[in-house]
């Protein structure tokens, strides 16, 4: 994993607190909800499925209880080792392989390997230098036809422009606009990432998938680490929940949010 040593060193800092941070975060619980939907929509029994990107196993765990195989990599080695730990408690070590892999190097790492789908969640894939290069490296593991589910975080995202920009901290209001830009771990690190529009990411996508749905999640409502000042709104926010979920598959509007979130399926080469 030459040259990741940097990502790796900073979700290793969040590692032990992830599940707590993200779990009782009821934005970021709003995105796991959908996202654990279409991973069932997508991955059935007996199928063996590639996660890039597992943090600490919720998701390889959620499908395993599902009879779902996965074969889960991270690039972090603390947070494989508490996927590991959480598989094993589990007693799911028959159905969940958890590697220290980088996304980057997955199609080099598991050359000649066959899966029946592929995922990403929450942003591993912004931390990938090349991200045409990741995907075509996934692609080449996948059998035709196969599922491919990812969430990335998006560019622009208008909650957060908007809510940095009254509190005039410009510096936050446009990161997401400048490209790579550092993005803070819940105050515990920071990474080097991309966040990407929903044109890049379908045209990184287009060579090897064909994209049946995209989604944007968190279009009316704030990013995850403003969930407290967004609860001091109380019943003020119902509205903006409701508008949410219209607005997530809305064009425009949907790649504006906080993640965008596609599932597509690899092209029959
Ligand atoms: C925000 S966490 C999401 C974890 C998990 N997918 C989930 O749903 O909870 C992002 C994860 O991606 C991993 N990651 C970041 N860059 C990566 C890369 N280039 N390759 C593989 N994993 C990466 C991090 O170590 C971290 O565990």
């Amino acid at each position: 994993m030459a040259g990741y040593a940097a990502v790796g060193t900073a979700f290793d800092r969040l590692a032990s607190g992830y599940e707590a941070i993200v779990e009782t975060n009821p934005l970021h619980a709003r995105m796991r909800e959908r996202s654990l939907a279409w991973l069932e929509e997508a991955f059935g029994p007996g199928m063996h499925v590639l996660e890039a990107g597992c943090g600490t196993g919720t998701e390889a765990v959620h499908l395993a209880r599902r009879g779902v195989r996965v074969t889960a990599t991270d690039v972090s080695p603390r947070m494989v080792d508490l996927a590991r730990a959480r598989v094993r408690t589990e007693g799911l070590e028959d159905l969940v392989a958890v590697r220290a892999l980088a996304a980057g190097d997955l199609g080099d790492a598991l050359r000649g390997a066959s899966f029946d789908g592929a995922y990403s969640s929450f942003g591993a894939l912004n931390c990938e230098p090349d991200l045409l290069r990741t995907l075509e490296g996934i692609a080449r593991l996948l059998r035709p036809g196969a599922a491919f589910v990812a969430s990335v975080v998006s560019r622009p995202c208008a909650t957060e422009l908007l809510a940095a920009s009254l509190r005039l901290d410009l510096r936050r209001a446009f990161r997401r606009l400048r490209g790579d830009t550092g993005i803070g771990l819940y105050g515990l690190a920071e990474v080097r990432a991309r966040a990407y529009s929903e044109g890049e990411l379908l045209r990184s996508l287009a060579p090897r998938f064909v994209v049946e749905r995209i989604e944007g999640w968190l279009v009316a409502l704030p990013p995850p680490y403003l969930s407290r000042t967004w609860a001091r709104l109380g019943p003020l926010r119902r509205p903006f929940d409701a508008l949410d979920g219209r607005l997530a598959v809305a064009w425009p509007f949907r790649a504006w949010g906080d993640h965008l979130h596609v599932f597509a399926r690899r092209r029959t080469p």
